[in-house]
């Protein structure tokens, strides 16, 4: 997500393009460091995941009582990018981090927490809307307890995509290393509960995909690096096809009831109008297109897929439609700024940009959509997760 510091590196010193400079100036710093040390750590590290050190726990969120347990999924799965990251980041070795104020201010007991957000995000508020637990764990947190990895946890990781090299880059975990971590959870809990409760857990619990944006946003449009391989109807494509290559494992790993959200109208995130949204910082154009390519397209594989697997129910979620309606009728939705982000100037303060140090908030947050310049308030989230579980998952209630 911070790569987009190479949208400018080619700077002019001309006309409008000065600001974009200057802007984009210290993100273009931002992304070499990070590839400057993600390529050291790969080189240290040899690939695969790797767990960190310093545990910082969360705080622990007041027990549901069983009564109030909605029976239709036992667990939540969450898979893929910072939308649904609760925290892994903070346990491996990547700059994308979230992990400090003011991220996490709003969230219980106002820790941050390694989520990209205010306080809650969808995969904490899917888990609390189902009745399941009112916040999802991430996995790799040391100290999970039993009751924890019984009702699930989060597999995803900030700046992940479907493009391999969209966490390869940012170091974040990839998609292939989110489902070892998943078959690794389901031996522990054969472990502990045996094998045919865990056999019920994941073949009756809602495991969540969302990934997508940073292929777009940072891989493909961001630092260009596959626009030479592919145009973005065949990078679309690819996109599409690992996605579903991703449900097709999912389910060899046990998993039947499997939802992947689209993509959202990034084009329209407050960093995309600063960098290409010209002086108005109108939404990109190109980017939605390409956006809703890669929905469609998804949409057409998971429903192909879905047909030839049995038992299984594959979901595709929209979640462009709601968002481009947030951003048109923002009163409807009781937001006053759907332009900028609540933290900083709002224009591109993100990650290690959006700090308590050199980043002024607004004033209520809760009238903005945007967080930072990349995510959404967690006011956003919660309208946008009361959608999904009132609207989208009903094909998974009925086996
Ligand atoms: C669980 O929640 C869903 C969505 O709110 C609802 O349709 C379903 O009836 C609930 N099931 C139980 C057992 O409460
Ligand atoms: C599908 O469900 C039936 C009935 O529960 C079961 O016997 C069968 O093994 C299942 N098939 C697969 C591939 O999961
Ligand atoms: C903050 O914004 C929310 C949402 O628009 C609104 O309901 C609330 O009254 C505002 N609070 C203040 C102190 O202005």
């Amino acid at each position: 997500m911070l790569q987009d510091g190479l949208v400018s590196s080619s700077c002019s010193l001309s006309g409008s393009k000065l600001l974009r400079c200057v802007l984009f100036l210290p993100l273009l710093f931002i992304f070499l460091t990070i590839h400057a040390s993600a390529s050291r750590l790969q080189k240290v590290l040899g690939p695969g995941p790797s767990p960190g050190p310093a545990p910082t726990p969360e705080p622990k969120p007041p027990c549901p009582s069983p009564g109030r347990r909605n029976t239709t999924f036992p667990a939540i799965f969450a898979f893929g990018d910072s939308i649904v990251d609760t925290g892994n980041n903070d346990y491996i070795l990547t700059l994308i981090r979230a992990n400090f104020l003011p991220y996490g201010m709003d969230f219980p007991h106002g820790t941050p927490t390694g989520r990209f957000c205010n306080g809650k995000i969808p995969a904490d508020f899917i888990a609390e809307f189902l009745g399941v637990k009112p916040i999802l764990p991430p996995y790799l947190r040391p100290g999970l307890t039993k009751e924890d990895l019984l009702t699930g946890v989060s597999f995803a990781s900030g700046g992940s995509g479907f493009d391999p090299l969209t966490p390869f880059v940012v170091r974040a975990i990839p998609m292939s290393d989110q489902l070892t971590y998943f078959q690794e959870y389901i031996e522990k809990v054969k472990g502990f509960a045996g094998k045919e409760k865990a056999d019920h857990i994941v073949s009756k619990s809602l495991a969540l995909v969302i990934a997508g944006s940073d292929d777009l946003a940072n891989t493909y449009y961001g630092s260009h690096a596959e626009e030479f391989l592919y145009d973005i109807d065949s990078y679309t494509s690819y996109m599409a096809s690992s996605a579903a290559s991703f449900a097709m494992q999912l389910y060899e790993s046990g998993a039947r009831k499997i939802g992947f959200i689209g993509v959202s109208p990034i084009g329209c995130i407050p960093i995309q109008r600063t960098a290409r949204g010209g002086i108005d910082r109108n939404c990109a154009a190109e980017i939605n297109v390409a956006a809703q390519l890669f929905n469609t397209k998804l949409s057409t594989s998971l429903h192909s897929l879905g047909e030839t697997l049995q038992n299984a129910t594959l979901v595709y979620i929209d979640i462009y439609s709601i968002f481009t309606h947030m951003i048109q009728n923002p009163k409807e939705y009781g937001f006053e700024e759907i332009g900028r982000g609540c933290c900083g100037t709002g224009l591109i303060e993100l990650g290690p940009l959006c700090n308590k140090f050199t980043s002024l908030l607004c004033k209520n947050v809760s009238s903005y959509m945007f967080w930072d310049s990349y995510h959404p308030t967690e006011r956003a989230y919660r309208i946008l997760s009361k959608k999904f579980v009132e609207t989208d998952l009903g094909p998974f209630y009925d086996n």
